[in-house]
């Protein structure tokens, strides 16, 4: 069956993601990048960063991708050209749309009808801008469309492939339809809409998505002030069939591309409409303050951190993944070595995106070493290769055998039976824990 070829503009995560499975789908693709050393690597095959199943898909479809710095081959080749180009935050917390601007100067005055397809992040009100400017420029044939995308890092193509739902926001019907068409084949729930209802859908799912996560973290603080257990908790929450059991746990707060930024957009793109969003300003400061309560943990075992040896375990803001894009780690290392602690920092997958952001931080591959002769270990993210972190061995090299598990990875019960002091995020009994009594412990001799 012919398909229809697709151009994409921005090979980051969502660009690369989006142009591999539409070719998994049979459609030619022309992918364009302004990074030269992207292009290159896609060209030879490669991915950039690591997304589990993107090689594969790459790989597979190689012969309907097609690698670019020229936008001209873009706009040469196909007439639905999706915008997948980076709307990072600003100084102020505004989305910056450089990028998305970039792209309007870029694009050649076509005679052809030709469809731009919104799939960036973008705040409400950005298509009507845009769709103003192309008609100022005379290109009222250029037709827009917002298709927000809702892929999860670690996940995102399946999350392509198997949507909860398609969003396709349109200001003419048959603009709507030529882009829902192409998901056809995935048999999604399409919703259609109107072009700023599609743009608020995706800020308000993420801002709902980290209000689950605060909200869980707050019960997971009273939980510890009150001795109740939070997984417990979030398992009879999340069983109510009108909450579900999804964003329920319980940590050391969210970070990622996405939601730090996306949630501060959408607080500012009220404020900057006069309305004061206060739930989402709580949400986005409980998060900031959950990642510093770690802290307080190791101070509250250890007494005064300076000289101490911490280990942070997991340095990616999620597990399955090598982005450290807001990362806890980040704030964590930050404010561990201004308490004058020797960080050491584990990733299995991260290690060379953690060489750029992690100054000070002694990394290494190897997890025994990161925590030999550590006074405490911190899970930050939940990789699996940690389920077994209360082992013999690692019990036996760190100089007090102390976890603190920011993403209640471990059983609390079970980490202690093996001889560890294990702090969770509001578990139960994490109040009774306590290290033995050696405020200058100097050695094994603690143990
Ligand atoms: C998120 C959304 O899940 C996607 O739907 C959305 O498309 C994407 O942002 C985006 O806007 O592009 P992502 O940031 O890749 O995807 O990762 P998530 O799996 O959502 O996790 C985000 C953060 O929340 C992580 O730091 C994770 O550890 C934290 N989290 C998640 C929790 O602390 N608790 C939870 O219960 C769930």
């Amino acid at each position: 069956m012919p398909r229809e070829p697709i151009g994409i503009l921005g090979a980051g995560w969502v660009g690369s993601v989006t142009a591999a499975c539409f070719a998994e789908l049979g459609h030619d693709v022309v992918v364009r990048d302004v990074d030269p050393e992207r292009i290159r690597l896609f060209s030879s095959g490669r991915a950039p960063f690591h997304e589990p199943g993107l090689g594969a898909h790459l790989e597979r479809n190689g012969s309907r991708l097609r690698f670019t710095e020229d936008a001209g081959e873009v706009f040469g080749s196909a007439r639905i050209v999706f915008v997948c180009v980076g709307t990072p935050s600003t100084h102020s917390g505004d989305a910056d749309l450089s990028a998305v601007h970039r792209v309007l100067d870029e694009l050649p005055d076509v005679d052809e009808r030709v469809l731009l397809v919104m799939k960036s992040t973008v705040p409400v009100g950005t298509g009507e801008k845009v769709r103003n400017a192309l008609d100022a420029r005379g290109l009222a044939h250029v037709g827009y469309v917002s298709n927000p995308e809702f892929l999860a890092e670690g996940s995102a193509i399946r999350d392509f492939m198997h949507p909860d739902r398609v969003v396709v926001g349109a200001y003419a019907e048959a603009e709507g339809d030529a882009v829902a068409r192409l998901y056809e084949p995935l048999g999604a729930h399409i919703v259609r809409s109107d072009v700023a209802s599609a743009e608020m859908i995706k800020l308000a799912s993420n801002a709902f998505l980290v209000t689950r996560i605060s909200f869980i973290n707050e019960i997971a603080n009273v939980c510890e002030v009150t001795g109740a257990d939070v997984v417990k908790v979030a398992e009879a929450i999340g069983l109510d069939h009108r909450l579900g059991p999804h964003f329920l746990r319980a940590g050391i707060g969210y970070g990622g591309s996405c939601f730090p930024k996306d949630s501060l957009a959408l607080k500012q793109l009220a404020a900057n409409s006069g309305y004061h969003f206060q739930l989402l300003s709580a949400v986005i400061e409980v998060n900031e303050l959950q990642k510093r309560r770690v802290v307080h943990k190791l101070q509250k075992h250890l007494g005064s951190l300076r000289g101490k040896r911490d280990a942070l375990l997991g340095l990616s803001f999620k597990p399955d993944t090598d982005d450290m894009r807001e990362a806890p780690s980040i704030v964590l290392a930050g404010r561990l070595l201004a308490e004058g602690v020797e960080v050491r920092g584990w990733d299995p997958v991260a290690l060379e995106e953690a060489r750029r952001r992690l100054a000070g931080v002694a990394l290494s591959d190897s997890l025994l070493e990161t925590v030999d002769g550590a006074d405490a270990a911190v899970i930050v993210t939940e990789w699996p290769e940690l389920r077994g972190l209360a082992s013999d061995e690692v019990r036996a090299g760190m100089r007090t055998p102390f976890i603190v598990d920011g993403r209640n990875l471990l059983d609390p019960e079970e980490t202690r039976a093996a001889g560890f002091v294990y702090e969770g995020i509001g578990r139960a009994a994490s109040l009774l824990a306590e290290l033995p009594e050696t405020p200058e412990r100097d050695s094994e001799a603690a143990l």
